[in-house]
């Protein structure tokens, strides 16, 4: 076993006594949203959505742009290597009243969270569906396309905490798909 840090011990325990999706680290609550908007590469993915990622050869590294409009309303450019090319999502969210959540559910996307940061990095739950279907993805945001081994020992403890472990995915580090969206 890997040791652990106290805030992943407590990432876990809230995942076992309450519902894996609703999970909150003391940290989501406290985000400052102005030092966690700007451009983040996306070096990791773990996803129950079968067929999202493509096939070894055409996986690259993906990108957000996230910019605060206001403290309730995000605006979220991702850009992603499918296998059909390279996707770009924009999509504008508004808050939760009560959870740190962000949310279109009109365009299909349930939950916008972050569930750890340090601000170089950030572990995200981003879940979709939409009629009784849905997907949950993490994604491991970086500021740059190196990672630390704390970010990923940080995503791989959140992935196990929501099973999603065995999906997880290190995207080859070519920013062809990324910098599309450079700001
Ligand atoms: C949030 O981050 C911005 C940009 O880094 C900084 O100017 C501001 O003081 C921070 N706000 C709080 C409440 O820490």
């Amino acid at each position: 076993m890997r040791p652990r840090l106290p805030s992943l011990f407590l990432v876990l325990v809230l995942a076992a006594s309450s519902q894996a999706q609703e999970m909150l680290p003391k940290e989501s609550h406290n985000i400052n949203w102005s030092k966690f908007s700007g451009f983040w590469y996306i070096l990791a993915i773990a996803t129950d959505a079968k067929g999202f990622l493509p096939s070894r050869d055409k996986r690259k590294l993906g990108a957000s742009l996230v910019e605060v409009h206001n403290t309730a309303q995000l605006k979220v450019v991702i850009a992603f290597s499918r296998s059909q090319g390279c996707q770009t999502l924009k999509v504008t969210l508004r808050k939760d009243n009560k959870k740190a959540v962000f949310r279109n559910t009109l365009r299909g996307v349930k939950a916008f969270q972050v569930l750890s940061t340090d601000y170089s990095y950030g572990v995200v739950s981003v879940r979709v569906g939409r009629a009784g279907r849905e997907y949950r993805n993490l994604l491991l945001f970086s500021r740059q396309t190196m990672s630390s081994f704390l970010s990923i020992r940080d995503f791989v403890d959140v992935a196990e905490a929501l099973e999603l472990l065995e999906t997880t995915t290190i995207l080859p580090k070519d920013a062809s798909c990324a910098n599309t969206i450079l700001p």
